[in-house]
């Protein structure tokens, strides 16, 4: 947890086409609006060299890129992001906004890839130096409708329907087995009321903080 911090932490995860951008920005502007510093970010990036990698991982250009290289590359992006991006601000005190975190890496490298679930969440812990969210926001969405969302698709949103189903289903296996730090929400609700939802979770956990 970033519980020893000052801030608060909360990663928004879910497959393909679950809309976590919009959710993200509504979020992000509610907080602001209601007098917190808020930061928003997302993974894989943030710094020059997450988002080099940022490149690697998702360009159609290295497709055939080794799964454990694949993995290795996710958390190194995050190693980097945390320790230059997220942990200066939980430690100010500020609110961190961010567009996926390990919980992906769980999912689609430990999931969707076969990797392993346990050892991709070492791996990124390890990197990071242990931290997680205060709290994970995943939107649910099934494949077959988050992916209809896409013409042109990154290295990632090209593999099968299966590899998407493998994915969604870790997802929902990792916040079932933790629901103090998961909101799980379909994807499929009106953006307003997921919006609503979310904010009042958030500015709940604020409030019991202050
Ligand atoms: P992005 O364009 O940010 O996708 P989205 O809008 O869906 O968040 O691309 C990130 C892609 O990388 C996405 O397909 C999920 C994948 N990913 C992993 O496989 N492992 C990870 O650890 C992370 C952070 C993302």
């Amino acid at each position: 947890m970033s519980g020893s911090s000052p801030g608060y932490f909360v990663a928004f995860e879910g497959g393909e086409g679950a809309c976590k951008s919009t959710q993200e920005r509504l979020l992000a502007e509610t907080l602001v609006a209601a007098g917190h510093d808020v930061v928003r970010t997302r993974e894989p990036g943030g710094t020059p060299a997450a988002e080099a990698m940022r490149h690697v991982v998702l360009s159609p250009e290295f497709a055939g890129l080794d799964d454990r290289a694949e993995a290795l590359l996710y958390a190194a992006a995050r190693g980097e992001h945390v320790a230059r991006i997220v942990r200066p601000a939980l430690s100010r005190g500020a609110v961190v906004v961010c567009d996926r975190y390990l919980d992906s890496s769980v999912a689609y490298q430990g999931y969707g890839r076969g990797l392993g679930p346990d050892r991709i969440r070492d791996l990124s812990l390890w990197a990071t130096g242990g931290l997680l969210p205060d709290l994970s926001v995943l939107l649910d969405v099934d494949p077959r409708q988050g992916l209809a969302r896409f013409e042109q698709r990154d290295r990632l949103e090209a593999e099968p329907l299966e590899f998407h189903d493998r994915v969604r289903a870790g997802f929902r296996e990792v916040a079932a087995a933790n629901p103090d730090r998961y909101l799980v929400l379909d994807a499929a609700l009106p953006v307003g009321e997921i919006a609503d939802r979310i904010a009042d979770r958030i500015l709940a956990d604020l409030r019991d903080r202050a």
